[in-house]
């Protein structure tokens, strides 16, 4: 059964209470928190003091992705407003080993998100450190586009490579997810399933979460 993370940039800003009682009595069984600071992505979305408030209600796994410059100026912020993985863009870190020493020197589970267009040979110096592998299947900035159909072939191959290298990472689809395309996706090596707009915008959300979760 895949891990459900319900992206939180979907919900009902005015209403972040009621999407805690969503999480919390479904089945979903992490929080997905996009952070995005308007230069790395085209938008910008909340930070460490929305999380923080989160936390304090909140029991379950906090999923961070930090789309931001520089997410080493942050990391420690990050832990201290409750994330239990941090996930950074390979494509936003000039030095990434460093980040990702940093990251578990805080205490966090670490993953590396790759944009679409970026090759996974950036991955292979690093795999056998990392937690996650985030495979972005839309280009980040916004919720609710359109899945990317390559990601498939990505997905395999970054299974084989983790595969190869004995990696204990874990492969996360973040973008389009809808219950058509998840079993798709977790047949081809997908762990972690990101859902916004299909858990958000679902008449039932709780039922839509069941129903992700119950794909194998
Ligand atoms: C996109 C974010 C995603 C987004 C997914 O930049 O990283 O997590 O919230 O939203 P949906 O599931 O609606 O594509
Ligand atoms: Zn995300």
């Amino acid at each position: 059964m895949p891990i459900i993370a319900p992206s939180l940039l979907a919900a009902d800003f005015t209403n972040l209470q009621s999407a805690i009682n969503l999480i919390e009595n479904s089945q979903a069984d992490w929080y997905h928190l996009d952070v995005m600071d308007g230069a790395f992505v085209p938008n910008i979305s909340f930070g460490q003091p929305v999380i923080a408030a989160l936390k304090l209600k909140s029991s379950k796994f906090f999923d961070v992705h930090l789309m931001v410059e520089k997410p080493e100026r942050y990391a420690e912020d990050f832990k201290k407003a409750g994330a239990d993985l941090l996930t950074v863009h390979a494509e936003a870190c000039i030095h990434l080993h460093r980040n990702i020493q940093q990251i578990k020197a805080l205490g966090m589970q670490v993953g590396v998100a790759l944009n679409p267009h970026t090759p996974i040979e950036c991955l292979q110096y690093i795999i056998q450190h990392i937690d996650l592998v985030c495979l972005m299947s839309v280009n980040p900035g916004f919720g609710g586009q359109k899945f990317i159909e390559t990601t498939y072939q990505k997905i395999r191959e970054v299974k084989q490579m983790i595969d190869a290298t004995f990696s204990s990472a874990i492969i996360e689809i973040d973008g389009g997810v809808t219950l058509q395309n998840a079993k798709d996706l977790v047949d081809a090596g997908a762990t972690v399933l990101v859902a916004g707009n299909t858990v958000f915008s679902a008449t039932n959300p709780t039922q839509m979460i069941a129903d992700l979760k119950a794909v194998k």
